[in-house]
């Protein structure tokens, strides 16, 4: 059975895309703590960033064309959309699983697919307040009980606000990693996950989140780190290792330039940096 990891952070910018895309290769390319995995990631923000870090430009228009996205986990037929009349699907079956995700690589005993994103989720986004979602909720839910018998990991990068995204998201999710980059506020930001994580999950099992501090300095740790680590409300739940700064983990597109194959100064650090991440999120989420 699969274990659920949402990528989510109210703030933008803190490297939800980074993380997610990151984890997800390390996972699959490495035997992270000595066992292979299948694994997925599913791009649930509409700015398909995570899409675009895997995808050439070519690739990603065609899966689009052919609705092979997140949407169409939603929705059964998109002609329609429209913000003001969200259309509610009259099926109640998501779409196989097999049939929407794309294969990035294949190792023996392990593979990263990809359920790519579209900004036509903005409609769904947009016109939600005044439709039934209940429906989209239960595609969604069934789509993941697939996925958990398919993989072993399955990764989900999430937009920063409160939506039917997020909280879809979460209800289905057993960990939730939250990339903080330590500046001002930042304490703030976490303050708000860890109420919206239980908010959005009553009467379920709370997902566990996991503190994930990113883009640190690789010379000294920031007094907000100290300060979040210190309080009694957090540090049970952030991560030892964090994710530090290097422009090794600021490239990939098109499916390029990611980490384990790019040729920056300092990319065997950031590639050994992330394999100590990977490994403790297999730890403490047990995928
Ligand atoms: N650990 C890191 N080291 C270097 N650059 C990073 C790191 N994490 C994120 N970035 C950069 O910060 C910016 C925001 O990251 P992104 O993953 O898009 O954030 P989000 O998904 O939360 O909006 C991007 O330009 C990304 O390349
Ligand atoms: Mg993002």
């Amino acid at each position: 059975m699969g274990t659920v990891i949402t990528i989510m952070n109210m703030k933008g910018g803190v490297g939800k895309t980074t993380v997610a895309a990151h984890l997800a290769g390390i996972s699959c390319r490495y035997a992270l703590g000595g066992k292979p995995r299948k694994v997925l990631v599913i791009d649930y923000d509409p700015q398909f960033n995570l899409s675009q870090a895997f995808l050439q430009p070519k690739a990603y228009f065609e899966l689009e064309k052919a609705r092979k996205t997140i949407l169409s986990v939603l929705l059964d037929d998109d002609v329609n959309l429209n913000p003001y009349h969200l259309q509610v699907p009259g099926n109640h079956s998501p779409p196989k699983v097999g049939d929407v995700v794309n294969r990035i690589y294949t190792y023996s005993g392990a593979h990263l697919d990809l359920l790519p994103s579209t900004l036509n989720l903005m409609y769904v986004a947009l016109g939600q307040a005044n439709g039934n979602t209940a429906p989209m909720e239960e595609r969604f839910e069934k789509f993941i009980d697939e996925c958990k018998a398919l993989y072993d990991v399955i990764y989900i990068d999430c937009h920063p606000a409160g939506s039917l995204f997020t909280k879809t998201s979460l209800r289905n999710s057993d960990h939730v990693v939250i990339p903080v980059v330590p500046q001002r506020y930042a304490v703030r930001g976490i303050g708000l996950m860890m109420n919206f994580i239980k908010s959005k999950s009553p009467g379920t099992k709370n997902p566990v989140p996991h503190i994930l501090f990113n883009a640190t300095s690789r010379v000294n740790v920031s007094p907000q780190e100290v300060e979040i680590r210190g309080n009694k409300d957090f540090s049970g739940f952030c991560m030892q290792n964090t994710l530090k700064k290097y422009k090794a983990f600021s490239e990939p597109e098109g499916g390029k330039g990611f980490t384990w194959s790019s040729t920056r100064a300092y990319s065997t650090e950031a590639l050994a940096n992330l394999i100590n991440v990977g490994s403790e999120l297999m730890d403490r989420s047990g995928a």
